[in-house]
């Protein structure tokens, strides 16, 4: 609850005394931009995820962006993503003038329908990237052989999804590149912030050097004794360094991921058990084989079964002080995607219904007890007020 102790936001950050400290600490250092913090930052995020390389970034679609310029990415080229995903998963596509190509969601998972990939791909298709949508790992045996068979590179856009594993794989261990985000309402976070994970050295070294300026190596360290002030541009790059107060903030927020979780996953629990006898409920669903990050709990509203719609739900939920969003308006409905590539709501039926039908309620490691059980008694209580 907030500081008026009656409305529960969708999401509150866990930021406590060490993160404070630990920014304190980095303030008086004399040192603010990127420096030793993000490289512990790094290293603390590749032994964490089980991977070689982590490039730390300012957002996930910084890292997304680097992504897709380290494997090369040109005008022209297709991606397929999915339409149940953030802008963001297709913008970057777009910075290069390649095509986004849409596909489909799985009508339970709301993950991307692998089975409707190969049907999307050409001889311009270069890349797949699948979104673990609210922290459930995708289909990614599958999307794996298929990037393998067309020889696709995949780049996962796991801003959600830390920590997730699919069948034993950590999420950022898999795919060509693993991009996670640090936004405010992630499961991790340093403001705004971001994370490219890979095993390929020569696509870290690109990613690191093309996010500060195109300079050549360990260009940050030129203000430092070791360092020096020559150095070389190897390319136009970006500005997409992640700072030392934003890595102070991450080195303590990484250490408390898996309690985070197993707060998350709690709630998760509380309302699968809570909602389990209302038919006009359907909770998420959870393949096997794989650990659910749980960043968002997403109910989808039978709406047969109901009386109110899921604007109204989401009205009626505010009323009773409780904080939702929707994740997501697919791409294709919204209006760039639309007027752009001139898809229509039936191209994607699954994510079309679902978009009617969703919720995200509030989970976060903040939340007590008592406030998943408000979350509970409102939904259950406008459910008995609309029922059909
Ligand atoms: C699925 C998905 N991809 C990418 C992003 C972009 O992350 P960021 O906000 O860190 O740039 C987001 C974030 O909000 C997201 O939800």
């Amino acid at each position: 609850m907030d500081s008026d102790n009656s409305f529960l936001p969708f999401h509150v950050p866990d930021i406590g005394d060490d993160e404070i400290r630990s920014v304190v600490e980095t303030l008086r250092s004399g040192w603010l931009t990127t420096g030793a913090k993000v490289k512990k930052f790094e290293e603390d995020f590749a032994a964490y995820t089980g991977t070689t390389h982590a490039v730390a970034v300012n957002s996930g679609t910084a890292a997304l962006h680097l992504a897709l310029e380290a494997i090369g990415i040109k005008e022209g080229d297709e991606v397929i993503i999915p339409t149940m995903t953030f802008t963001a998963t297709a913008e970057v596509v777009l910075y290069f003038k390649a095509k986004p190509v849409l596909v489909d969601c799985e009508p339970d998972t709301l993950n991307i329908n692998a089975d409707e990939i190969e049907e999307k791909i050409n001889a311009g298709t270069k890349a797949i990237i699948p979104v673990h949508l609210a922290g459930q790992p995708c289909e990614m045996q599958r999307i794996m052989e298929i990037a393998q068979k067309y020889n696709l590179k995949v780049i996962e856009d796991a801003a959600h999804a830390l920590p997730a594993h699919y069948q034993e794989k950590m999420i950022g261990t898999i795919g060509d590149i693993t991009c996670f985000s640090f936004y405010a309402t992630k499961t991790i976070t340093t403001g705004e912030g971001g994370m490219a994970t890979t095993g390929n050295s020569e696509w870290a070294e690109r990613m690191r050097m093309m996010s500060l300026h195109g300079i050549n190596h360990d260009a940050w360290k030129r203000y430092t004794k070791e360092g020096s002030w020559y150095y070389e541009v190897l390319c136009p790059g970006f500005k997409y360094n992640l700072t030392d107060i934003a890595a102070a903030i991450g080195v303590e927020q990484l250490k408390k991921c898996d309690r985070f979780w197993e707060a998350r996953r709690r709630i998760a629990a509380v309302y699968d058990e809570a909602f389990t006898d209302l038919p006009e409920i359907r909770t998420p669903v959870c393949r096997s084989g794989r650990q659910h990050a749980w960043h968002l709990y997403v109910i989808q509203l039978n709406l047969e079964r109901l009386r109110i719609d899921r604007s109204g739900f989401i009205e009626a939920l505010k009323e009773k002080n409780i904080g939702t969003s929707v994740h997501f308006i697919p791409l294709h409905l919204h209006p760039y995607y639309r007027n752009t590539f001139g898809y229509q709501p039936e191209d994607f039926p699954n994510a079309s219904a679902a978009f009617e039908r969703i919720i995200s309620l509030p989970i976060y490691p903040k939340m007590t007890d008592a406030d998943a059980g408000c979350v509970v008694d409102a939904v259950r209580s406008i459910v008995l007020q609309y029922r059909r």
